[in-house]
């Protein structure tokens, strides 16, 4: 495979759409004439983990319980989103599976029609919850993990251990969740020498792993970009071994960028946020825990619901309110150069 082949690069053609004004009706379309159909619901800012790219060691501070949307808040707000053409949801945190009731929640989600309902977890608590949740109408599951030796996994991830994630990807595999999307957050010096070790697991497991580039959305302010490894790097030393082609097509909305092992082994993934961002075709936002519509994962600006809602305001205010959000979407990563700035909160505050 050439170099060129190799590339994650997805164009970013981006250009402001041919109306000025916000359509009142139809689809949601930013001002760039993105169709917005996937919704990331963040239902709590806990988390039983702290990972080093996420959250710091000690001092986080989490919402007030108050502050947080009620599940029946949060659906209200996934029932206008569906009825505004959102058609997947996917349920994130901090970590969606230390929130009580999000079994119900799912099942309640479920109901409202979406063609696909996934969820985003560290997987401490899914080998339990991986049945009830596959009933209740859940589809599939992301699994973060980013070492395959325990003892790194640990000091990645500061509590938490591999086996139990491991075992919970098998879980999920058997319950229907799968095929399990592992994520692995590629930190400079510290797992990038296991890039081969995961691409031998993705072949082995026949899982979907993917390669992220570490972003500065660290509660820990210790990201630099000395601290990336390139996606493009990454596919040339797996490439170097087992060869790979690419297997999504520009125009495909995606941040991950997908490729296969020519042997037919399976497939892996790159997330290249930071040297190559998707943001051309971007077709997601966001609802924060605490009630707040975000347009990107980069944004300054948050449009907040909660109160709106807590105020009594009737649907059409919501729906307002998200077209809007998405109306002002920047062109990427939050501005209109796509310069990568690191917004005023945290991964785990924004919903991976
Ligand atoms: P699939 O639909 O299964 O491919 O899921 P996903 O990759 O969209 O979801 P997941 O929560 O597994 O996200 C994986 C990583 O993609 C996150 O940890 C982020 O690093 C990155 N990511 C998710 N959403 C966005 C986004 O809106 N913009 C950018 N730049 N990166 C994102
Ligand atoms: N950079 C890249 N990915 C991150 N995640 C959390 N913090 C970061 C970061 N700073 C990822 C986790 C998980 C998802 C919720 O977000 O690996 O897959
Ligand atoms: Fe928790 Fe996920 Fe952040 Fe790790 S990345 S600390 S598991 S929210």
């Amino acid at each position: 495979m050439s170099g060129a082949d190799l590339d994650p690069t997805t164009p970013v053609v981006i250009r402001r759409g041919p109306s000025p004004v916000m359509p009142l009706t139809g689809p949601l379309i930013d001002g760039f004439g993105r169709i917005h159909t996937d919704l990331r619901v963040s239902v709590t800012d806990r988390c039983n983990l702290r990972c080093v790219y996420c959250m710091p060691e000690e001092g986080m501070v989490f919402s007030a319980r108050e502050d947080v949307l009620t599940f029946g808040e949060l659906l209200r707000v996934a029932r206008v989103a569906h009825g505004l053409g959102v058609r997947t949801v996917r349920l994130t945190g901090g970590e969606p599976l230390v929130r009580r009731g999000i079994v119900d929640f799912v099942k309640d989600l479920a109901h409202l029609g979406f063609d696909d309902i996934a969820m985003t977890t560290n997987a401490m608590d899914l080998a339990r919850l991986a049945g009830p949740l596959a009933k209740a109408g859940l589809t599939r599951v992301n699994v973060s993990c980013d070492s395959l030796k325990e003892d790194r996994f640990a000091a990645i991830r500061r509590r938490g251990d591999l086996a139990t994630v491991l075992a919970a990807m098998d879980a999920a595999d058997q319950e229907g969740l799968g095929p399990v999307k592992v994520n692995v957050v590629v930190l400079a010096g510290v797992n990038d020498d296991e890039v081969l070790d995961f691409a031998a697991f993705a072949r082995q497991s026949g899982r979907v792993v993917r390669f992220i580039e570490f972003m500065p959305l660290d509660g820990d302010h210790s990201w630099t970009p000395s601290r990336v490894v390139a996606s493009a790097a990454i596919l040339e030393r797996i490439d170097r071994v087992w060869p790979l082609e690419r297997v999504t097509s520009a125009h495909e909305i995606a941040p991950a960028v997908r490729y296969r092992f020519r042997d037919g082994g399976g497939e892996i993934g790159v997330i290249a946020t930071v040297t190559q961002p998707f943001c051309g075709t971007c077709d997601r936002l966001r609802l924060t825990a605490d009630g707040h519509i975000r347009n990107c994962l980069f944004a300054e600006d948050e449009t907040p619901l909660r109160d709106l809602m807590r105020a009594g305001c009737d649907d059409p205010a919501i729906e307002r309110a998200i077209r809007r959000a998405v109306w002002e979407k920047k062109a990427g990563r939050g501005s209109d150069d796509l310069t990568l700035l690191r917004p005023r909160r945290s991964m785990s505050m924004i919903g991976g």
